[in-house]
């Protein structure tokens, strides 16, 4: 009886540790991207999908989050406002990659988004050389030319850990699945 009791109480303490390094990863994200976290055009992404029934907009949010934990974990010294700025919009290529009108840039999507995703966002925000860094390289090596800075190498990591727990099914969306968006989408472009 003693020992449930304290695998419960370890397993409350681990819950409560996970929430609170959540909510703290949370107020940093408000704090450096509160702006892009708001946008109209940040929130168009939560209808397209990323991986399995995981939205860009989920996904870029998680990136952020991993990166910044990433950076405490290794005690890598970098700037935290690049880092979240440049993880919030590292996929801010503004399309539903699987969607068959895109089907010439899906093939290739891997090579182009990073360039797409760049323009995008220097349209909107003016961008350090660390943030174009950031989203220009994040899917190195099919970029060839390796990040130049601590913060890309972090997102790069980051983006690459999220993108395959979330390919093998680890980490899913909000439950929607890719068919329901498609349907919403369509019902959108009728109205
Ligand atoms: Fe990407
Ligand atoms: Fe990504």
């Amino acid at each position: 009886m003693k020992g449930r009791k304290q695998t419960v109480e370890k397993r409350r303490q681990k819950y409560k540790k996970f929430f609170y390094n959540q909510r703290e990863l949370h107020k940093l994200l408000k704090q450096y991207g509160g702006d892009i976290l708001d946008s109209e055009n940040f929130n168009k992404t939560k209808e397209y999908i990323q991986h399995g029934n995981m939205t860009v907009n989920h996904h870029c949010i998680d990136v952020a989050k991993c990166s910044l934990a990433i950076s405490r974990k290794l005690r890598i010294p970098c700037n935290r406002k690049e880092l979240v700025r440049g993880a919030l919009l590292h996929d801010y290529f503004l399309y539903d990659w699987h969607d068959k009108y895109h089907r010439d840039v899906k093939n290739l999507h891997g090579f182009y988004h990073p360039g797409i995703a760049l323009r995008n966002a220097s349209k909107e925000y003016k961008l350090t050389p660390r943030e174009k860094d950031i989203i220009k390289k994040h899917m190195w090596p099919l970029t060839v030319v390796p990040p130049q800075c601590r913060e890309a190498w972090i997102v790069t990591a980051a983006d690459k850990y999220c993108s395959l727990l979330e390919t093998v099914g680890l980490h899913k969306g909000h439950g929607r699945s890719m068919g329901e968006l498609r349907k919403r989408q369509r019902a959108k472009v009728q109205y």
